[in-house]
């Protein structure tokens, strides 16, 4: 059978000063809703903020539930209040960040693939990317340029045609 390779890219920048401010701005506007966080039994809290093309920004954080499985990401937490707060406005990045009250995070935070998927649905629906700033405690950023750079082989089934 035939081989098929896919390769993703990301960027890697060295220091803060070769972000632009847009990008600076919003994964400090993502550190700042970790405050916000309901993390009791992970003590890991995660911010997140969603810029929309008309500047505004929505932020989320982690919410977490006793019953472990009814809490929410803080990606979807922020996504979720977007779209619904602010239908059709295409988004035009999404900066994540993590800190633990148990361990320094030094890696940037990667979203879960529940999160992926919430959001590919709607840069799929807005047919133009999504740029994901991943950050953490020590400032080292990731910069993904898509959602689908992170998705590859999503789930696309034409016959699940949207009622739109
Ligand atoms: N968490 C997020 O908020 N986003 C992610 O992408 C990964 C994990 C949260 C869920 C839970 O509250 C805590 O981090 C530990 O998994």
């Amino acid at each position: 059978m035939q081989r098929k390779d896919l390769q993703i890219s990301y960027y890697l920048p060295e220091s803060p000063e070769e972000l632009q401010p847009e990008e600076l701005n919003l994964i400090n506007i993502a550190s700042e809703s970790l405050d916000s966080s309901y993390s009791p039994y992970s003590h890991y809290k995660v911010g997140c903020a969603v810029l929309l093309e008309n500047g505004m920004v929505i932020t989320g954080s982690n919410q977490e539930n006793m019953a472990f499985p009814s809490g929410l990401c803080a990606e979807r937490v922020a996504l979720y209040a977007a779209a619904s707060n602010h239908p059709g406005i295409i988004i035009r990045s999404i900066a994540i960040t993590a800190q633990s009250l148990d361990f320094p995070v030094i890696e940037p935070v990667s979203p879960c693939g529940s999160c992926r998927q919430a959001m590919i649905e709607y840069e799929n629906n807005q047919d133009k990317p999504i740029k994901l700033i991943l950050g953490c405690e020590s400032g080292k950023t990731i910069l993904v340029m898509s959602v689908g750079d992170l998705l590859p082989l999503s789930f696309k089934e034409e016959k699940l045609k949207k009622k739109l």
